[in-house]
């Protein structure tokens, strides 16, 4: 699901504020991270003070995700985890389906990721600077154990703009162009997640 215009330009500046006086880790430093995604560039990311987590998931309170996350069975708790990335020039984030990086969220095992959740915050961005999220479809796998994908969407980083996908679902983030110049793919991104015995 897309939507257009989530954060109104105030809402998108007061973001970018906040990410501005964030402490940002890059890829080189997140170690973990950096074996699943190999040549992703270096790409940066933040974590979200309390006041502001709630902030965004304030407005982030829609009827489709409660439903769809208490469509799930057996949950002994609901949890989200979400941060700031910031991509530049020569950033990417390769193929994954969400569900081989969860070995560990927020330090708890047991949480499974259900929906996925990018919006970005940006105050331009033009075609030709990539960093389009491309989600995948599985067709039936081939012999030999390789997935056999097929993309069915591709979305423009637009400003603002909301995209939440269910998990696992396989989805990649196209490098950014040196054309970006200076500009940066700003986004908030996590996911909410249930818990069970
Ligand atoms: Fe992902």
């Amino acid at each position: 699901m897309v939507v257009e215009d989530f954060w109104s330009p105030d809402e998108r500046r007061f973001f970018r504020e906040r990410m501005n006086r964030a402490s940002w880790k890059s890829l080189s430093d997140l170690s973990n991270v950096r074996e699943d995604f190999p040549n992703s560039g270096n790409w940066a990311k933040a974590e979200i003070s309390p006041e502001d987590g709630q902030r965004f998931l304030l407005r982030l309170q829609l009827a489709c995700i409660r439903d769809h996350i208490e469509s799930f069975p057996n949950i002994i708790g609901r949890h989200v985890g979400f941060n700031y990335y910031s991509y530049s020039a020569g950033d990417c984030l390769l193929t994954h389906d969400d569900t081989d990086q969860g070995r560990l969220v927020e330090g708890r095992r047991g949480l499974q990721r259900r929906i996925a959740v990018v919006t970005y915050f940006h105050e331009e961005w033009q075609p030709d600077w990539g960093g389009e999220l491309i989600i995948y479809e599985r067709r039936a796998d081939r012999a030999g154990g390789h997935i056999d994908l097929t993309p069915t969407h591709c979305i423009e980083p637009r400003p603002g703009s909301l995209v939440m996908f269910t998990v696992p679902r396989f989805h990649r983030v196209c490098r950014v162009d040196p054309t970006a110049g200076q500009h940066r793919r700003l986004s908030i991104a996590g996911w909410f997640m249930t818990e069970h015995a």
